[in-house]
């Protein structure tokens, strides 16, 4: 009988249909045997007794190494992002691999990838950012990477620099049905925001907190509905992420009554933040500007509600890490306008945390649920299930032994991202990952990082789990199909 490299003894194992006392063991990277039944010791054994045992988190929403429009870089790369992800439990992430316009799609993939493979401590894989729609990118380089296992791409309704007007959405869309990947939606109106923007910067109200006031929910609710809309003229599998708005959530259920395969994702800030965190003196609440901004408490209740529910399915980090300064979010220190403001928060290595302390703890998802949002739904979203996102034979040692007594205040500096300030400074959360392991081995233990920078495998992903439904295309939306494949 061959001894397991690692084991795993008394675990409270969850998944996201399963709740049970049993044991783990592992042969080169791979889960070999699970179950109630006890097993063998390992050459390494964990007594677990009292942990929880779940599958290692997938990020599926994080920018790692990504230039703004606005030309900021992240202050993560692959290296210090993808530490921090593996503290706070994580053994994949997917960042975005980002097209400016003018960029070749196809060299901005290899960059990116050549970069990861350098730094990455977990395993990653990446989505595509199409901000210029030529036939070149949709017809030729979007293919080829779609079929070497990127089988998503971000899309923005906003952001002058990054937005595709309708008819290249529709474009993007038709290729994405043909091709079999994953289009991710960033729903805001981009003329709602540039009109209010501009008679508020023209009425002198250039503080943080006006991001808020700029991005009306409205922007979001309308560009959320649009996008449906138009995925449904091709009947074409949508993900909306970053929803923040009680307006979003509702839309999305809608469609998805009405049978629509429309997909939604949310994220820490928006169900723990508030527009008000923006209203501090100077330009502190720059700290909390992202897009969308974070809401009031109904859209709050709203997003908890859709989680529990399902409808909303990903609760994603959205971690976009800029300094507290001029490299970063102040491009123009102290007089810095909420319009120049780097948009994003840092949130990868607290985003399983904060659900599991606010959500799990406080009643309001159950632990399947915890599993089911923060890593399985995302395995299984992006093609990456059963490889990861579950604890199964076959499937690889990803896991996150998990003390759910242990109490941690969050601070900037207790964190691993390379951003110096967290919005949660001081909040203490119930519950935080103790070991974590990615692929058979221990890389996170005692506090400790146990990995070298490169150790991280690209995962070519399969397709997209909403591509795979049985259900035949609307007549109507498989002649526009076929009437584009011609054109092309
Ligand atoms: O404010 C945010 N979310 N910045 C990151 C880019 C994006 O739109 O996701
Ligand atoms: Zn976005
Ligand atoms: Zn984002």
């Amino acid at each position: 009988m061959t001894q397991f490299d690692l084991s795993i003894h008394r675990a409270r194992i969850v998944t996201e249909d399963q709740d049970y006392i049993g044991d783990i063991g592992i042969q080169d990277g791979k889960i070999i045997a699970i179950g109630e039944q006890p097993l063998a010791a390992g050459k390494k054994a964990i007594d677990a007794e009292g942990y929880l045992v779940l599958p290692g988190g997938i990020d599926s929403h994080c920018h790692v190494e990504q230039l703004s429009s606005m030309g900021v870089l992240c202050a993560d790369n692959w290296y210090s992002a993808s530490v921090s992800a593996a503290f706070g439990g994580n053994t994949t992430i997917i960042p975005f691999a980002a097209q400016h316009r003018g960029q070749s799609l196809k060299k901005v993939a290899a960059d990116y990838a050549a970069s990861a493979a350098k730094q990455a401590v977990i395993d990653y894989s990446y989505h595509l950012i199409i901000s210029d729609a030529t036939p070149e990118a949709l017809h030729q380089h979007l293919p080829e990477l779609i079929r070497s296992g990127i089988t998503s791409f971000k899309v923005f309704m906003t952001y002058d620099k990054l937005k595709l007007n309708d008819s290249e959405l529709l474009d993007v869309f038709a290729v994405a049905a043909r091709e079999g990947a994953l289009p991710m939606i960033h729903a805001e109106n981009n003329d709602v925001i540039n009109w209010i923007t501009r008679h508020l910067l023209a009425a002198g109200y250039t503080a943080p907190k006006y991001h808020a006031v700029s991005h009306d929910p409205n922007a979001e609710d309308e560009a959320t509905n649009r996008a449906i809309k138009l995925a449904s003229v091709l009947d074409v599998p949508v993900l909306i992420v970053h929803v923040s708005t009680q307006g979003g959530a509702q839309v999305i259920h809608d469609a998805q009554v009405l049978g629509a395969s429309v997909h939604g994702e949310t994220c820490p800030h928006y169900l723990l933040l508030t527009a008000e965190d923006l209203d501090l003196p100077g330009v502190e609440g720059a700290k909390f500007c992202c897009s969308p901004p974070p809401r009031d408490p109904a859209s709050q209740e709203a997003l908890w509600q859709s989680l529990a529910s399902g409808s909303l399915s990903l609760l994603s980090s959205d971690h976009a890490p800029y300094r507290f300064d001029e490299s970063g979010k102040l491009p123009a220190g102290d007089a810095t306008t909420f319009k120049m403001v780097a948009n994003g928060l840092p949130g990868l290595e607290v985003r399983m945390p904060l659900l599991f302390s606010e959500g799990v703890r406080k009643g309001r998802i159950n632990l399947q649920q915890f599993v089911a949002l923060t890593s399985t739904n995302h395995a299984r979203m992006y093609g990456l299930y059963p490889q990861k996102g579950c604890l199964q034979v076959g499937a690889d040692a990803d896991i996150a032994i998990w003390d759910p007594e242990k109490e941690v205040t969050i601070k900037a500096e207790s964190l691993h991202d390379a951003v110096g300030y967290t919005p949660y400074e001081g909040k203490t959360v119930t519950g935080w990952p103790v070991t974590v392991i990615s692929r058979g081995v221990c890389i996170v233990e005692n506090e400790t990082l146990i990995a070298e920078a490169g150790r991280g495998q690209f995962i070519a992903r399969g397709v997209p789990a909403p591509l795979m439904r049985q259900r035949s295309i609307a007549p109507r939306a498989a002649f526009l199909r076929q009437l584009f494949s011609q054109a092309d």
